[in-house]
């Protein structure tokens, strides 16, 4: 397996997804933070709290606070003021690296593309770290073995948006950059991962059998935020893998059960549409191929998911 590096805006299934591939043997080489569900500085600081729990040691570089263009958004309706859901905190935790988030990409990138190695990468918010690093060094792709995201519709259907959902809608451009990179590419779309979910009386039955350490009181707070979130916007309070689809698909490729490959761009303009990813099957978009998940193995995910959420580190 190559080195992994993962970028994340620092939002509730952001942690679930950082605390799936740590329970799952899966330390990233390094992290990379980026605004999105919150800001940077609180992304950063939900990040290297949720490593502290997970007594795991990795460097955390902190990337953009801002779009490449337009203004700032969060998600703070979704995930928390904080961004974790007010979730119980470790009383200590490591300060970030003092290394920019998005030189660190393009040295590391650089190094493995001229010394003929790939590094894996899993993104799960806005694009702009990627995006910047691609425009600084183009050759930088050639040092990525694959390139995971969570982000875009596949079918149209957005979440923040009725055309775009949260992590292309945050920094469009970014998106458009890295959709016309050459780079392998694997996407887990809104959709796709909304019509993944552990029902409820698993989160539940799952809840009551956790141990009672702070890691695991962690998590069963950050389902019950998740809940919490569904209901009160008339949803059905089943655990949606979203972030957590993306990270399943680096631990365990084969969980993925089926998939599209698309040429894809990103709709730029003013109005209805800005966000919103454009596929098409038959590449008359000129973009590179990308392929998006459809579906996985819903067994294999709960199952990844919970022996997370149990895991003692
Ligand atoms: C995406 O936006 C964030 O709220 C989630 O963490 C996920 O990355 C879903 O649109
Ligand atoms: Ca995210």
């Amino acid at each position: 397996r190559n080195p992994l590096i993962l970028d994340t805006d620092g939002g509730v299934d952001d942690a679930q997804a950082l605390l799936m591939l740590l329970a799952h043997g899966i330390t990233p080489l390094a992290i990379t933070t980026v605004f999105g569900n919150v800001s940077l500085e609180a992304a950063t600081r939900n990040i290297l709290d949720v490593l502290s729990l997970a007594k795991a040691d990795v460097p955390v570089h902190m990337g953009q606070s801002r779009p490449l263009t337009g203004a700032v958004i969060d998600a703070r309706n979704i995930h928390g003021e904080d961004g974790l859901g007010s979730a119980p905190r470790p009383v200590k935790a490591a300060d970030p690296s003092e290394r920019d988030g998005v030189e660190f990409l393009v040295t590391t990138l650089s190094a493995a593309a001229r010394t003929g190695t790939k590094i894996d990468l899993l993104m799960i918010g806005p694009l702009t770290n990627l995006a910047l690093a691609l425009r600084m060094a183009p050759m930088i792709s050639d040092g990525i073995g694959q390139l995971t995201i969570m982000g875009g519709t596949l079918f149209g259907r957005g979440n923040t948006t009725p055309a775009a959902e949260f992590n292309i809608y945050a920094d469009p451009e970014a998106a458009a950059i890295v959709f016309a990179a050459d780079i392998p590419t694997v996407v887990a779309a809104w959709e796709v991962c909304s019509a993944h979910a552990m029902e409820s009386d698993a989160i539940d039955a799952l809840i009551e059998a956790l141990p009672g350490t702070p890691l695991a009181e962690f998590s069963a707070h950050l389902m019950l935020h998740a809940r919490k979130v569904s209901f009160s916007y008339g949803g059905d309070g089943h655990f949606r893998f979203v972030d957590p689809l993306a990270a399943a698909a680096v631990i365990e490729p084969g969980l993925i059960t089926a998939v599209q490959t698309h040429s894809v761009d990103v709709a730029l303009a003013p109005g209805l549409t800005r966000g919103m990813t454009l596929v098409d099957p038959s590449g008359r978009l000129g973009t590179p191929p990308v392929t998006f998940i459809e579906t996985a193995d819903i067994d294999r995910l709960c199952a990844l998911f919970a022996a997370s959420a149990h895991w003692t580190p």
